[in-house]
């Protein structure tokens, strides 16, 4: 494609921001900032293996896990650019214990919600990262911000997306206008759309699902992964399995391709891994934009008030007839099985 021909990500945005309700403009400036940390979490995930900057930084974060240098970096480079673009009050980070308060900029009106580095024990295996975000309004009748601004549905995200760190770099976002992806071209150091209008297929062939812990499911996702492996011509059956064991990479191609992924509860973790308000929720927001489905099981990912910054929810998404099959054998088990047989 000719150079003139191409829509970088700041052009898009540009061109949009009558859309978004915020004539003022501080939307776009957000977006400028996470995509300037973005570049420069790339360089580093790309130099990665290069310099001394692999391997464990010793401390560990809020859920006991071991913390990589490159966890630290991305929170830090996140952290600062969306302190530096003037509109954002709070970052809650999966990182940090506590949100982090702007200095200066109380009250503004933007909160913002960061998984700065997901997927990070793949970062020594060379495998896919990312880092997700999701933007919310705060409390207008607030004059500062505080905690309790934070503790908002999904539904009333303004905008989610999330940039992957893979065989090559691209953003992926949505404001409620449907998804648009962007590639980086290294070589203008630009974010040039690629992937306008994105749309997850209703159904797919792949399911995404950490079946080591195959023992520990609830019964009806053990019935779904049976299905899912099950031979059967006319549902093109059996799907093929796909788990890298990185949400943001797993999510990403069943998004272009269709497929569904699940983090479902298991007897070690009755709520699932996977972080409600940094990695459930904004990936909610885009598959459902895009035309799929989220759901924790037992309702909407989207309609689940949080109670705790750094709560947990089982994630069932991606196309939607393969979540709403996973779902109603999760909420029917033993039934299924049961008609099967007869
Ligand atoms: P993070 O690197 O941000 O802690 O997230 C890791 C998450 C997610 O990316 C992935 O889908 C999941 O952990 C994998 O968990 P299991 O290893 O238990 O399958
Ligand atoms: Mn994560
Ligand atoms: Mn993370």
């Amino acid at each position: 494609m000719p150079y003139s021909q191409i829509i970088t990500l700041e052009q898009f945005i540009v061109d949009q921001q009558s859309l978004y309700k915020d004539a003022g403009g501080s939307l776009s400036r957000i977006f400028r900032s996470l995509e300037l940390a973005a570049k420069v979490v790339n360089r580093d995930v790309r130099k990665a293996g290069l310099v001394d900057i692999l391997g464990n930084h010793g401390a560990t974060n809020t859920h006991g896990e071991e913390q990589k240098k490159l966890d630290v970096i991305a929170n830090d480079v996140f952290i600062a650019a969306l302190s530096k673009s003037g509109e954002v009050s709070i970052v809650i980070s999966e990182e940090n214990d506590e949100p982090v308060f702007v200095e200066g900029c109380e009250e503004e009106k933007y909160i913002v919600a960061i998984d700065p580095l997901d997927g990070s024990s793949n970062i020594d295996v060379n495998a896919s990262i990312g880092t997700i975000f999701s933007i919310y309004r705060r409390n207008a009748a607030n004059k500062v911000a505080s905690l309790a601004d934070c503790m908002q549905k999904g539904k009333h995200q303004v905008a989610a997306g999330y940039i992957i760190y893979g065989s090559s770099t691209m953003l992926v976002y949505t404001t409620g206008l449907g998804v648009n992806g962007f590639t980086l071209d290294d070589s203008i150091q630009e974010f040039c759309l690629s992937h306008p209008k994105i749309q997850i297929p209703s159904q797919g062939k792949v399911f995404s699902i950490n079946e080591g812990n195959y023992a520990d499911f609830p019964e009806g996702v053990q019935e779904y992964v049976q299905y899912c492996k099950a031979k059967d011509k006319e549902t093109n059956r059996p799907y093929g399995a796909r788990y890298i064991g990185s949400l943001i990479a797993d999510f990403h191609r069943n998004l272009l391709k269709g497929g569904i992924f699940i983090y479902p509860p298991t007897e070690k973790t009755p709520n699932g891994k996977l972080r409600l308000m940094y990695e459930c929720n904004p990936m909610s927001f885009i598959v459902e934009q895009a035309g799929g489905k989220s759901s924790t099981g037992k309702m909407r990912v989207l309609d689940v008030l949080p109670e705790d910054l750094h709560q947990r929810v089982p994630l069932f998404i991606g196309s939607a007839e393969m979540v709403d099959m996973a779902v109603s054998m999760l909420n029917n088990a033993g039934e299924l099985v049961a008609a099967d047989a007869r």
